[in-house]
């Protein structure tokens, strides 16, 4: 189906898919099969992440894609020599659109306050908003002269105000467009959008067939005694990510011994304990970790999905090298990935899930919580001075999550570049819960009332 779309888009009638389901259900999964099945193809593709943790920041995933576009700010090692500002103007002028206005934009958006040698220009304005917005679709119309591309936006439930308004316009506008637009969403997103070429496609768990085939390829076709198969099939009720994160419990636990074909029980089949939740199979094969690689876990889940091996560094009591014996366990254990893309000053790494990442993060005790987080921020403030400058909200965050609030309130007022972002979030997202309706310079909150972090850490 998304294929036959693909087709349609290639040919100039721009199609739109949002693949909607549970949390762990497969819209990943199955976004990447789609982009490896047209690797043959030559077409471009714009992809957009938004994070939990940035709902409250305005265009987030679009400062992203623009920063690796033109290789700057966090992606200036990436990109060819000279500054942001040349670099900038550099990726404009072969953009093919009216690069004034858009190098006035851009740099204004993305902070580079070089490169703005334009009039002077009211950027809180709803018009300099509505301005950004046109560039940006501009830019994107541009792309698709040359070939097809594909615009990904992953997890649009949590993307903030002024990104939603971006997508929106790319799918109202860019109809005739050589264009596919492919969303992913729990079910909790609701866009509103009722656009005629856009087609929402739920995913549904898995049958118990799959849900068998899926464990032998994890047990690496060996098979398991059938009381525990049954278990962990009914425990896990056709969700994907369960399935992996329970089969994974149950064989790195002290239930099975190998005995090369299959496993089988150790003990009697009476004693057999099978976790009930994800949570609690995250949480087995946690405690079953060596304590110092488990808090690691732990600490890196304070910084965020996402976090690099130097800010850890600053925030755990370990060496350089045990640091990293410790991602090292974390990455066999396939609790963390190393993160695509790295950066030049340092080690990047993610949680393999969001869920995971969550579930190492409530496992800790809140006065832990409120330690690591006092120690995120110290390091933030003490050796990252771009966010000092560009993201002070996200310093204030972690220091109330560490009960610091007078600490937090010096970080509370938004200056220089951070201010123009915020300006630019005008109304609240439609698919937001109230409890995320805060404005860029409130603590923005997670799933569990955590923080965000930033991407630098
Ligand atoms: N049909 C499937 N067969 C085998 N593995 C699957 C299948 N669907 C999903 N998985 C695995 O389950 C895990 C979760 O899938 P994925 O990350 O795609 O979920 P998601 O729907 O994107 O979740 P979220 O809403 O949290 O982003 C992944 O490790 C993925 O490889
Ligand atoms: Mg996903």
């Amino acid at each position: 189906m998304i294929r036959q779309r693909w087709k349609q888009g290639v040919e100039g009638e721009m199609r739109c898919v949002m693949l909607t389901g549970e949390p762990g259900i497969g819209k990943s999964r199955m976004l990447r099969a789609f982009c490896d099945s047209i690797s043959d193809d030559s077409h471009g593709i714009v992809s957009l992440h938004c994070s939990a943790y940035y709902r409250n920041s305005p265009f987030w995933p679009v400062l992203r894609w623009l920063q690796r576009t033109f290789g700057v700010g966090r992606d200036a090692a990436a990109g060819p020599g000279g500054t942001d500002s040349e670099r900038l103007k550099a990726g404009i002028a072969s953009l093919g659109v009216d690069a004034d206005e858009a190098l006035l934009v851009l740099a204004n958006l993305l902070g580079i306050s070089a490169a703005t040698c334009g009039p002077a220009v009211d950027t809180s304005s709803p018009s300099f908003k509505r301005r950004t917005l046109d560039v940006l679709v501009s830019m994107l119309e541009a792309s698709t002269r040359d070939r097809p591309v594909l615009f990904v936006v992953e997890d649009v439930h949590w993307i903030d105000p002024s990104s939603f308004e971006f997508v929106g316009l790319v799918i109202e506008r860019l109809i005739s467009a050589r264009l596919l637009v492919l969303l992913t969403a729990r079910p909790e997103f609701e866009s509103g959008w009722t656009f005629p070429h856009l087609v929402q496609v739920n995913l549904d768990r898995l049958s118990r067939r799959d849900c068998v085939a899926m464990i032998e390829r994890l047990t690496g076709g060996k098979s398991l005694p059938a009381l525990v198969l049954d278990q962990i099939v009914s425990k896990t009720d056709g969700v994907p990510l369960f399935l992996e994160e329970l089969t994974k419990a149950v064989l790195q636990g002290d239930l099975l011994q190998d005995a090369g074909m299959s496993y089988e029980l150790k003990g009697a089949a009476q004693a057999i304990a099978i976790p009930d939740t994800l949570q609690g199979s995250l949480l087995s094969r946690l405690d079953r970790l060596d304590p110092a690689v488990k808090e690691i876990a732990q600490v890196a889940a304070t910084v965020g999905r996402e976090f690099g091996a130097k800010l850890l560094g600053l925030i755990a009591s370990t060496s350089e090298n045990e640091l990293q014996d410790e991602l090292d366990c974390l990455i066999a254990a396939e609790i963390i990935v190393p993160a695509p893309g790295k950066r030049a000053d340092d080690d990047a790494y993610m949680f393999r899930h969001a869920l995971i990442q969550e579930i190492a993060y409530q496992s800790l005790l809140l006065a832990r919580r409120r330690h690591y987080h006092a120690r995120i921020a110290a390091a933030l403030e003490e050796h990252y001075p771009d966010i000092v400058e560009r993201q002070p909200e996200l310093i204030a965050q972690n220091f109330a999550a560490a009960d610091l609030p007078v600490r937090a309130i010096g970080y509370c007022s938004v200056p220089a570049s951070g201010r123009l972002r915020a300006r630019l979030t005008t109304r609240p997202s439609p698919m937001r819960s109230a409890d995320s309706n805060s404005s860029i310079d409130a603590p923005a909150t997670s799933l569990t009332g955590r923080p965000a972090s930033c991407h630098y850490c």
